[in-house]
Parts: structure tokens; C-alpha cells; sequence
């Protein structure tokens, strides 16, 4: 017990120090950050430091590209902190009308009235003269809130452009959901199936619409044989990490056994693991781990991790891109194509069609 007991402190000890140092090179490096920072196109944030993985990597959609969005209606779940957060901004910034699904109305009243500085601060060029974001109670935890949350949200008579389950609680100790189910599983999951579900129909009135999942990589982690069906609240079949995991794989099947029912519409359903991102989402760390453990997490966290800011760009990209599937850009690309063939070959035909038209005409009709 002693023993344990020393190499725990010392484990600390070590923690305490390397902190100590990452804070010294934090400074040193203070103004090249920065300028990266500048060169991706965002502010520099009070969020937890920023580190060499957001800028060596770099990300690959940028602020600048997102589209207008006005006109759009925008529902985030865990819209106070962290990714959601982000995310929020960004969409409010670009003129959509973002309602912040959360579960607690004093958090969320704080961050929206952060997020609407933040929107003309980060945005000055998109954002709109009112930017729109609302509260929307919340709780995926108990599925007759969540229920009433999305009831609520139809009444006001909007449509829905944009889905963004993003809320997610991680590596929490064993406890069950107000129905009675196990918490990441209920809260991860089953709170953000029951409001899909709920909002569907408004989500395809709407369309072209997007449901965006966020799961993690973290679902390679989940139980024997990925999903326990028979023992889902059977506490010693699985570890606060690896019910995170089975919820997260629960996410991706649960969005791609939804594209396929949306296959004929065009309402897109995209699944994003968002890479490490310094948020709060550790927070359990010390209730199921103890104090190393959260220390672990925070080291890691300063190093390795991307800001909030960084990290939602991949969120937003599922949510906002264009690009692929803009079927106004679909019809000029063919027009243009066909406009060089003419260019560069005349009339005539492509090969591949003369070849074919050639080979009908020489085998005969065929009865
Ligand atoms: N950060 C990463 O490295 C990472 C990596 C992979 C995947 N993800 C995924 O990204 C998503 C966002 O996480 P994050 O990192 O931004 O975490 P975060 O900062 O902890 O934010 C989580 C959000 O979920 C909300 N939430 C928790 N329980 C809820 C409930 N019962 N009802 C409604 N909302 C609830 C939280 O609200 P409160 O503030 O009220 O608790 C908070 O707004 C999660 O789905 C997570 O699994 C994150």
C-alpha cells in the first residue's frame, strides 16, 4: 500500500514538473504560435494552449471558406463549451440562425451571450448585423426531455437545415440515465437518436439538409463484440472507457443506418471523429482515475491536442461544404466540359461513343 502510495506522488511529482516545463516552452514559443495562429485564419483563444499538432498538420477547411448561411437554420447540441461552442460561432458567424441545445439554461445563457461578441469579433466580414442564436433546453440524458426539447423546437415552425449531435460525455463512472440506461450509452446515443428521429421529418422538409454525428475514434475501444445488446447495463461486462467506446460505435452506426433510410433524399448524414481537442470532455479523468490520471490528460491535452476552433472545422466542414454536392456547380462543370470537348475536338464525337456506335451499327440489330 505504501508502495503505491509513493509511486503515485511521484507519478505527480514528475507530471508537476514536465507542466512546469510545457508552461516555460509555452512562452519561448508564444510568437510563432501566434503567427500561425494568424496564418489559419482565427484569433488567438483562452482556451487551453495551442500545440505543434494543429499547426504542423494544419487544418484543410478554413474559416474563410465556409458559405453564407443565411437563411439556415442551425440546432447544436452542447452548444456552451468546447466543440459545440465552436461550432455555434462559426455557423452564427456565417448568418445562421443557431439554436444551442443544452441542458443547463444558466450555461447556456452565458455562452450565447460570450458567443455574440465572439461572432462580430472572429466574423467581421460574414457575421450579420443581429446574429441569431437561441437557447433550447435540452437534457439527452432523460429521453422524455429530449422528446419535449425537440417538440418545442418543431413549435416555433422553422425548418432545419443543420443537425450537429455534438454533445458527449466520456469515460464517466457507472450510473444509469433517468430511463434507466447506461449513461454514456443513453446520453451519446439514445438522447441523440430520439431527437433525430423527433426532427426528421422537419430536417426533410427542409433538405437539402445535413445531420452531421460526432463520434470519435475512440469507438475502437468498445466492448467484446462492439455492442452488448443482452448486457448494455451490465456494469462488469465493460470500463468507463470502453462504454465511451461502444456509445461512439453506437454514433457511426447509428449515422450510417440512417443514410441509408435517407438514401433517396437529400438530407446527408456525416459521421466526423474530430482528432484530439483540448476540451472538457476529460473531466471524469479524476472521478473514475484519480488526480494522475486527470494530470495525464491535461499533459496530454497541452501538447498534443488542437483548440476547440481547430477541431470544429471538421464538424463545420461536414456541415457547411458545398462543394461536392452543389448541384448548380454539378451542371456548370458538365456545361464546361462539354464546351472544351467542342473547343479542343470540333464536333465530333468522343471516342468512347464512336466506338460504340460503331460496334452497334457493325454487329446488327439484335432481335
Ligand atoms: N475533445 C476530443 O478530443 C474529442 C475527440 C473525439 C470525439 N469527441 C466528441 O466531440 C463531442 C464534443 O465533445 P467536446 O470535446 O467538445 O466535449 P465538452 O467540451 O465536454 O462538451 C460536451 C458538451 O456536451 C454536453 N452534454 C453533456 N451531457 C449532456 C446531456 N445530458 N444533455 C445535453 N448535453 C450534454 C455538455 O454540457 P455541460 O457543459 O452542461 O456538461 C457540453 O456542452 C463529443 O461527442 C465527443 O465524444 C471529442
Amino acid at each position: 500500500m505504501r508502495v503505491e502510495k509513493a509511486s503515485h506522488t511521484e507519478i505527480a511529482g514528475w507530471l508537476n514538473r514536465i507542466e512546469a516545463a510545457t508552461g516555460r516552452l509555452e512562452r519561448a514559443s508564444k510568437t510563432p504560435l501566434g503567427q500561425l495562429e494568424r496564418f489559419h485564419g482565427f484569433p488567438r483563444h483562452s482556451t487551453p494552449p495551442t500545440f505543434w499538432k494543429t499547426y504542423v498538420s494544419g487544418p484543410k477547411y478554413s474559416y474563410d471558406q465556409m458559405p453564407d448561411l443565411t437563411g439556415k437554420v442551425a440546432i447544436v447540441t452542447g452548444a456552451n463549451i468546447g466543440l459545440g461552442y465552436a461550432t455555434m460561432v462559426a455557423l452564427a458567424g456565417h448568418g445562421a440562425h443557431v439554436f444551442a441545445a443544452c441542458r443547463s439554461k444558466q450555461r447556456a445563457t452565458e455562452a450565447i451571450e460570450r458567443a455574440l461578441v465572439e461572432v462580430k469579433e472572429r466574423f467581421p466580414n460574414t457575421a450579420p448585423q443581429d446574429p441569431q442564436i437561441e437557447f433550447l433546453e435540452l437534457d439527452l440524458n432523460d429521453l422524455h426531455k429530449v422528446r419535449r426539447a425537440a417538440k418545442e423546437f418543431l413549435d416555433r415552425g422553422l425548418p432545419l437545415h443543420i443537425l450537429v449531435n455534438n454533445s458527449g460525455i466520456m469515460g464517466v463512472p457507472y450510473q444509469l440515465s433517468a430511463d434507466g440506461i447506461e449513461s454514456q450509452f443513453a446520453v451519446n446515443h439514445m438522447g441523440h437518436f430520439v431527437f433525430t428521429m423527433d426532427l426528421l421529418d422537419r430536417i426533410k422538409t427542409s433538405q437539402p439538409s445535413r445531420i452531421v454525428v460526432l463520434s470519435s475514434l475512440g469507438h475502437e475501444t468498445t466492448v467484446k463484440g462492439g455492442i452488448d445488446f443482452e448486457t448494455l447495463n451490465d456494469e462488469t461486462k465493460s470500463s468507463a472507457m470502453t462504454r465511451y467506446g461502444r456509445s461512439k460505435l453506437a454514433n457511426i452506426l447509428f449515422g450510417k443506418a440512417l443514410a441509408r433510410r435517407l438514401k433517396d433524399e437529400r438530407v446527408y448524414v456525416n459521421i466526423a471523429h474530430p482528432g484530439f481537442v483540448a476540451t472538457a470532455l476529460s473531466r471524469s479523468a479524476n472521478e473514475t482515475y484519480g488526480a494522475s490520471a486527470e494530470k495525464v490528460f491535461d499533459f496530454m491535452k497541452s501538447w498534443m491536442a488542437m483548440t476547440p476552433e481547430t477541431g470544429a472545422l471538421t464538424q463545420l466542414y461536414l456541415a457547411t461544404t458545398a462543394y461536392a454536392r452543389d448541384e448548380e456547380l454539378q451542371e456548370k462543370l458538365w456545361e464546361f466540359s462539354e464546351e472544351l470537348v467542342r473547343e479542343k475536338l470540333g464536333k465530333k464525337k468522343p471516342a468512347a461513343a464512336a466506338a460504340a456506335a460503331a460496334t452497334s451499327s457493325s454487329a446488327g440489330p439484335k432481335n
